[in-house]
C-alpha cells in the first residue's frame, strides 16, 4: 500500500511454530506516519498472540537489496532477537543476514532491569 513512493515492500515472518505471518508498507497522507512492511508484519503477529520467530523475508522490487530500516532494525530485534534475515526481488535473494550483524550494540529491554 504505497501510493505515495510507489515503493512496494513485502515481508514475510515465521513464527517459531512455522506461522508465517505477512504484511506490506502502509502510507499514508502525513508520509511520515508510514510503518514499514517489517514492522506491520511484526505487529500483526504479535497482536494474533505470536511471540517467538525464527526468520524473516523482506521483498521489493528493486535489483540491489532492500534491507531494513533503523526503526524496523529495533522492533525486529525487540521482539525476534537474532532473527535470519533473507532480502530478496520478485526473481531472486539478494542477501543474507543474521539481525545481530545488522544491529550491533542494540538498546533493548535488557538494559532497563
Ligand atoms: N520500506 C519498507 O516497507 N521496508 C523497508 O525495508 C524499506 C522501506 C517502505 C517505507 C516506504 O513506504 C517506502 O518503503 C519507501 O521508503
Amino acid at each position: 500500500m504505497a501510493p505515495y513512493s510507489n515503493f512496494k515492500v513485502g515481508a514475510a515472518l515465521e513464527t517459531a511454530d512455522g506461522t508465517v505471518i505477512t504484511g506490506v508498507n502502509v502510507e499514508n497522507a502525513t508520509y511520515g506516519l508510514t510503518v514499514c512492511a517489517e514492522r506491520v508484519a511484526m505487529f500483526t503477529a504479535l497482536a494474533a498472540g505470536h511471540r517467538k520467530f525464527r526468520r524473516i523475508a523482506i521483498v521489493a522490487d528493486t535489483e540491489d537489496p532492500t534491507p531494513p530500516c533503523g526503526a524496523c532494525r529495533q522492533i525486529l530485534w525487540e521482539f525476534g532477537g537474532d532473527l535470519a534475515v533473507t532480502l530478496a526481488n520478485t526473481r531472486r535473494v539478494t542477501g543474507r543476514h543474521q539481525l545481530a550483524d545488522l544491529l550491533p550494540l542494540p538498546f533493548d529491554a535488557r538494559l532497563l532491569e
